[in-house]
């Protein structure tokens, strides 16, 4: 994909949000990769074949969506994370829908994605937005991850992967 140089930007809430590639002089934003995914040695793993696109609003980064090469067809929301204090207000939605009318405009076909089993909020948003469920990662979350995930009250055990076909 060549999305280098790509950018977008939109209004929300007084905000001017700007969707751009992270430029490679820029910090990585490891405080927000790290609210989608605890494990800082697989985020820095899928960062080295990732490309990283941020939502700003001038300086500030308000949100970062990661995207992985799956295959020649279908690329992978590896880690996608909006600052806690915005969250809910349509930041994350923003992400997506800019990943998805990037893939539309190159050859990518399929845009994959895996949560927890535990991510309620979370699989509600990407179902919103045309992901449906496609298979179940078991046990991921015991295997991967050196410490127990708990989310609304549950521990995290399979993945639940999604695709949404464009
Ligand atoms: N409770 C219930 N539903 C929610 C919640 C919530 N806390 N947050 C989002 N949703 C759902 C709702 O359906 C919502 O629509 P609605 O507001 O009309 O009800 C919909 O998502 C749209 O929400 P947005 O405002 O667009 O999403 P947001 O800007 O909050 O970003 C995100 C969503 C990225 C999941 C954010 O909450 C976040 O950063 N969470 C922490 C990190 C995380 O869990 N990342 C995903 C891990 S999986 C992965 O990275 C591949």
């Amino acid at each position: 994909m060549y999305y280098l140089g790509v950018s977008y930007s939109m209004a929300v809430e007084n905000k001017n949000i700007l969707f751009k590639k992270l430029e490679s002089k820029d910090a990585i934003p490891f405080d927000l990769l790290l609210l989608a995914d605890p494990s800082i040695d697989l985020i820095a793993e899928y960062l080295k074949v990732s490309e990283l696109f941020v939502a700003t609003d001038g300086q500030e980064i308000l949100g970062v969506i990661v995207l992985f090469p799956l295959t020649g067809e279908t690329i992978e929301i590896k880690n996608i994370a909006v600052r806690t204090k915005l969250q809910r207000q349509g930041i994350g939605s923003i992400l997506i829908n800019n990943a998805i009318r990037l893939a539309s405009q190159s050859k990518i076909k399929n845009i994959f994605i895996g949560t927890a089993d535990t991510s309620i909020a979370q699989l509600s948003l990407y179902q919103k937005l045309g992901f449906r469920i496609s298979g179940i990662k078991e046990d991921f979350f015991l295997t991967n991850y050196d410490r127990p995930i708990y989310e609304n009250g549950i521990q995290a055990k399979h993945m639940v992967t999604l695709i949404k076909t464009l």
